[in-house]
């Protein structure tokens, strides 16, 4: 099948986006008001993006009115009424609901926080806590937010972080920073209501010499 995006509804191109890009990881992003009222959302459009500044970004899209999600809303640098400021808290299996309910669109200022019962824990440099649930959480300043179709449902924009401090659990991390991703337990989205686990793994080398070598497979968690 050959399809112009330019053709089909907005809705069909979601689906493409969703269905062809898996497994994707998800953020759940905790931001704070203005008003010091607390945020939390999960976005899978999220990704690292360069070591030097240490970065990664996720992506808010507009709501069906075209207005802002609160994440976005709260992470717009202060230039623009934002606080300039998020955290980035990893999904793992063992609060994988907890993600999803915080999707729930609650009125803004009232706190997913208190409607998923997820704990709040003091972030090191910046002003929105982390999930005290979540093994790694990146606290960001926000460096740029790229806007492609300002005002328009379905427009993406694309938040900018600058990672300023990181927290991982010591169960997780070796002294050489190698994280264990079986302890880590990450969860990704698929498309619609489908997630997938990070259990089964295989490794295969860099460039050609893949070619030459066959995938072996990681053996399961001993723990
Ligand atoms: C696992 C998961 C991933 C999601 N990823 C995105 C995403 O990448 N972008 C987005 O705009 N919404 C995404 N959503 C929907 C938002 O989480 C939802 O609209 C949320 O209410 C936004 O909250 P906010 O208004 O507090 O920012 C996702 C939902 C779930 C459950």
């Amino acid at each position: 099948m050959e399809l112009d995006p330019a053709s089909i509804g907005i809705a069909e191109r979601y689906k493409l986006l969703i269905g062809g890009i898996v497994p994707r990881p998800i953020a759940l992003v905790s931001t704070r008001s203005t008003q010091g009222r607390l945020n939390l959302a999960p976005f899978s459009f999220f990704a690292g993006v360069g070591s030097d500044p240490m970065s990664l970004l996720f992506c808010p899209v507009n709501t069906p009115q075209g207005g802002e999600k609160d994440s976005l809303r709260n992470a717009k640098p202060r230039s623009e009424d934002g606080t300039g400021e998020f955290v980035v808290n990893v999904a793992t299996e063992a609060y994988a609901a907890r993600v999803a309910a915080c999707a729930e669109p609650l009125a803004f200022g009232e706190s997913e926080f208190d409607a998923a019962g997820l704990t709040p824990a003091p972030s090191r440099v910046v002003a929105p806590p982390r999930v005290a649930e979540s093994p790694i959480a990146f606290e960001c300043r926000t460096l740029d937010v790229i806007r492609l179709n300002p005002g328009v449902a379905g427009g993406g924009n694309i938040v900018v972080g600058e990672v300023l401090h990181v927290y991982v659990r010591d169960d997780l991390i070796s002294d050489r920073l190698h994280i264990d991703p079986d302890r880590l337990a990450a969860i990704a989205r698929m498309g619609g209501p489908s997630y997938c686990r990070t259990r089964e793994r295989f490794q295969m080398p860099m460039g050609l010499e893949a070619l030459r070598t066959p995938p072996r497979l990681e053996p399961p968690p001993t723990t």
